[in-house]
């Protein structure tokens, strides 16, 4: 190419899954039948409500026009009711809600918002690699607060108030994601309250990243934004890829007080021109799916589990069972050289694909992450093929 790329552009790679799954397209172009355990992409239906009003809302003349920046009305009333119900939150439909391409692009919107170059921000290690690789896309001084087994995955604060009384730029942002991906740890509404007061004594943005509440969840699902005084220095990105089977329909939304959404939808409305209408009309149905809905999925998912428990029970790996979310985080066994040795001989040998621990930082080298996007006879039949 004989256009130099800008730095960010040189400097950023490409994201782990996006080169990983072309190998797996590639093997199974060429014949393998490779039973992909790795990605959160849910693989259950929607509700049947979701799809009719889907329909519904695209055979509508006014339906295919350009939207409000902002999302429909009935988008962010159902948000708020969803808010409500399901949190004990009580949000601003007008103002304190805004409608999102999923929740990954408001990683993007809130950082370019919010960071000036040299800014500091302090990203979870382990964690969704989207929060370091953006935070540097914009100039940010990314620094990285470890998350350890032996303390349940949990934040050290005392590390943390180093981490910024250490840093030679001025933190801004903290992100932060519980229940954690990529080991599952749970949300408790103690370590929320705890953010939210190290919000406030050293002044940095909480955001708050929140797909997984409703998965596998052992507790009533929480928000970081139910916390005393939480919208004073909080954000939460929420979304309904996973918690609603609809990863591919790009439908995700930041929480928080005015003065945050109005600056982050400056940005944004610079960026993008809204969302589908009848994406939106489906998703506000969507939102107000039932809990029984909500169970019978989780079953589906508890059904799984066992399977893959018994699957990394196959490869000798240990883990857990208090974990939430879409996944199953485990340590691999001392005969195993590393989590890459693993993945590729599984991926070669066996044709099963399981994501290693190390894209979510260093820390995860002698981990992978198994998720539970997959029927139970699938599972079945990549422990035959580990055992065979
Ligand atoms: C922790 C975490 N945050 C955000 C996302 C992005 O979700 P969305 O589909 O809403 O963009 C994911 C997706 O895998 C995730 O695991």
């Amino acid at each position: 190419m004989i256009i130099p790329l800008a730095h960010r552009a040189d400097q950023t790679q490409e994201y782990y899954f996006s080169v990983k799954l072309a190998e797996v397209r590639r093997l199974q172009a060429a014949g393998h039948d490779v039973i992909n355990i790795g990605i959160g992409n849910p693989d259950l239906m929607p509700s049947e409500n979701t799809i009719d009003a889907l329909i519904a809302s695209a055979r509508q003349p006014g339906s295919h026009g350009y939207q409000s920046y902002k999302g429909t009305p009935a988008l962010r009333q159902a948000i708020t009711r969803f808010y409500a119900h399901t949190y004990g939150v009580t949000l601003d439909a007008d103002t304190e809600v805004l409608p999102l391409i999923g929740s990954k692009e408001g990683i993007t919107h809130i950082s370019l918002t919010f960071l000036n170059e040299g800014d500091g921000v302090l990203v979870p290690e382990l964690g969704y690699p989207a929060y370091r690789a953006v935070s540097q896309m914009v100039g940010a001084k990314v620094s990285e607060y470890p998350l350890q087994e032996h303390n349940g995955w949990q934040p050290d604060w005392e590390a943390m108030a180093d981490l910024v009384a250490g840093s030679p730029t001025s933190t801004k942002i903290i992100w932060l994601n519980y229940p954690h991906m990529p080991t599952g740890a749970p949300a408790t509404h103690a370590l929320f309250e705890r953010a939210v007061r190290f919000a406030h004594e050293h002044k940095v943005l909480l955001c708050h990243d929140n797909p997984y509440s409703l998965i596998l969840n052992k507790k009533s699902p929480v928000s970081l934004l139910s916390v005393d005084g939480a919208k004073d220095v909080a954000v939460e990105l929420n979304s309904l890829s996973k918690s609603h089977n609809m990863a591919g329909w790009r439908i995700g939304w930041m929480a928080g007080a005015k003065a945050y959404v109005d600056a982050v939808l400056t940005i944004k409305s610079n960026v993008d021109s809204g969302q589908f209408k009848p994406l939106m009309d489906a998703a506000a149905e969507a939102l107000d799916n039932s809990d029984d809905w909500h169970r019978e999925r989780n079953a589906v998912y508890q059904g799984r589990l066992d399977a893959v428990h018994a699957l990394l029970d196959a490869l000798g790996c240990t883990y857990t069972t208090d974990q939430e979310g879409l996944f199953i985080w485990a340590k691999l066994p001392d005969t195993v050289e590393s989590a890459e040795t693993l993945v590729d001989d599984l991926l070669y040998n066996k044709h099963v694909f399981i994501a290693p621990g190390f894209i979510f930082g260093p820390k995860g080298n002698r981990y992978i992450r198994v998720s539970l996007c997959l029927p139970e006879e699938r599972i079945r039949t990549a422990i035959q093929r580990i055992l065979g």
